[in-house]
């Protein structure tokens, strides 16, 4: 446990090092409010149980070009009752239907897009998931700062485009929906900008629309959730379903935000083997009746469509001498073809985007990882429904579709720590520390900053060499990728490091 004694007004040592452009500190230390929050686990830990252990190879078929082995898979019984066990969740009954009516496996994506978002048994659909009674927390449930620092960053970018008089401000997968209160509490102190709003939420699920209307106190919170206005008449708040339904105006520039929404798309999971070449991991159900794992991962016996599309694609961006090298890959179409949608929003319609996610430069190997009541779950496919399923973000990947658009250019990724620090949290702290009415409440928000830029965890000091190194924190943990219309220069923060 971190020590934490912050007299009101000063800088903690922590973040001394944090230095950002003047007018940025000065945006950042703008709007003073000081409202606290709990904080708790974060859902990016490192240690992740990948639960792969129930592989296992199938015989290759000649001269098929594209298949599945189905011969040592489930072989479907006349009663299609079996498939239905008791002490099955209704999603794990669900997938098992599935397999059985198709006649063979899922891939890994169609377990992941029925496991999160499946209408009534997905995991997002129903529920609030967040904060300490749910599985994880993410950084802006962490501190006001960081929806109020993206705040600056939407600003900054808004300035780079000329301050336009309308400004189409995305969200993906906004979750309980507090970034972008806490982004709309500081556009407050730019009436300008926030009269230029009109905000637009891509969000799959009833249940977090629900939470979202609410943090941006709009008018109407019944079910269900498609159209609002922040009660202070403010700002126009529109769900969407999808990216594509998003208006296309022709005056309106586009900011699009995606705070941890990239890890929760389906991610497709491909093999080099020695003697088939690249294949699938796909999912399956197990023979005996009396098994206690209904699903497990098994090899396609050959390349499948998606290994035959991505794998050479994504190859082709690697670095020659590396790319022989790359044994395992995991890949998210969707999230590919959402980013290239909105690289072809920005380069019509000018603007940028900004995604923050824990992953790295790509190509990744297996990192899916399933994670409940703040712990990482063993088993991947045991709990499925009632776990968070997440894959960290291929961000080369993402690259790789933009640059498929004339006109847009990515940043990064650079690290939380440095984009927070360009945006100003440390000024931004000093102005909230100095509004604070007690202890509590300045220790409560050093926490908050030092964890959202931290570069080790937290851990409590034990004095036992023998005890492992603390492993890294968010500062570093959590990657940010930009794109603005390549004749816009780097947005802030992304400038060439010196
Ligand atoms: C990990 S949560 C992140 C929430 C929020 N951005 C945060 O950081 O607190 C993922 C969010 O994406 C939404 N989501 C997941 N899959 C989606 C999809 N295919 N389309 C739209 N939203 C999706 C979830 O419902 C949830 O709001």
């Amino acid at each position: 446990m971190l020590l934490l004694r912050r007299a009101r007004g000063a800088v903690p040592p922590a973040l001394q090092l944090l230095t950002a452009p003047t007018s940025t500190a000065l945006l950042a230390a703008r709007h003073s409010q000081c409202v606290l929050r709990s904080s708790g686990a974060t859902r990016d830990m490192s240690s992740a149980g990948a639960g792969d252990s129930n592989e296992r190879d199938s015989t290759s078929r000649e001269g098929v070009d594209v298949l599945v082995d189905r011969s040592g898979l489930f072989h479907p019984p006349a009663d299609p009752s079996p498939v239905v066990r008791p002490g099955d969740s209704p999603l794990e009954s669900h997938l098992r239907s599935l397999i059985h009516f198709r006649g063979g496996p899922l891939t890994v994506a169609e377990l992941v897009h029925e496991a999160l978002t499946h209408p009534t048994h997905g995991y997002y659909m129903t529920r609030d998931v967040f904060g300490a009674a749910g599985d994880f927390v993410t950084s802006p449930e962490i501190s006001q700062m960081f929806g109020e620092l993206i705040g600056v960053w939407t600003a900054s970018l808004w300035q780079q485009l000329g301050t336009p008089k309308k400004l189409c401000l995305v969200e993906l997968g906004p979750g309980r929906g507090t970034l972008m209160a806490d982004l709309l509490r500081f556009a407050d102190s730019l009436p300008a900008l926030r009269d230029a709003l009109s905000v637009h939420f891509v969000e799959v699920s009833p249940a977090l629309r629900r939470l979202q209307a609410s943090a941006l106190d709009c008018e109407s919170t019944a079910a269900p959730i498609g159209t609002g206005r922040t009660r202070d008449g403010n700002v126009s708040v529109t769900w969407h379903a999808d990216f594509g339904t998003v208006p296309d105006e022709e005056d309106t520039p586009i900011v699009v935000l995606a705070h941890e929404f990239f890890d929760a798309l389906p991610v497709h999971q491909f093999q080099r083997t020695p003697d088939r070449g690249w294949v699938e991991r796909l999912v399956d159900v197990t023979h005996s009746a009396s098994d206690t794992a209904a699903l497990r991962f098994v090899l396609s016996p050959g390349p499948t469509a998606a290994s035959k599309m991505l794998v050479p694609q994504r190859l082709a961006a690697v670095p020659q001498a590396v790319a022989p090298t790359v044994q395992a890959m995991e890949l998210c179409p969707k999230g590919m073809a959402i980013w290239q949608g909105i690289a072809r929003r920005v380069a019509t319609r000018r603007g940028g985007a900004l995604a923050i996610d824990y992953g790295d430069e790509g190509p990744l190997a297996f990192t899916l990882q399933a994670i409940k009541q703040h712990a990482f779950c063993d088993d991947l496919l045991a709990g499925v429904g009632t776990a968070d399923l997440s894959a960290h973000v291929d961000f080369g990947a993402l690259r790789m579709a933009a640059s498929q658009v004339p006109g847009v250019q990515c940043h990064g990724p650079v690290t939380q720590r440095h984009l927070l620090a360009s945006l100003g949290i440390e000024h931004r702290l000093q102005a909230l520390l100095a509004s604070c009415t007690d202890e509590r409440q300045s220790e409560a928000l050093y926490a908050g900053a030092l964890r959202l830029v931290g570069q080790e965890e937290a851990v409590r000091a034990t004095g036992d060499a023998a005890v492992p190194a603390p492993p890294p924190g968010m500062g570093v943990r959590y990657k940010c990728m930009a794109m603005v219309n390549a004749d816009l220069g780097p947005p802030v923060g992304f400038e060439a490091l010196k």
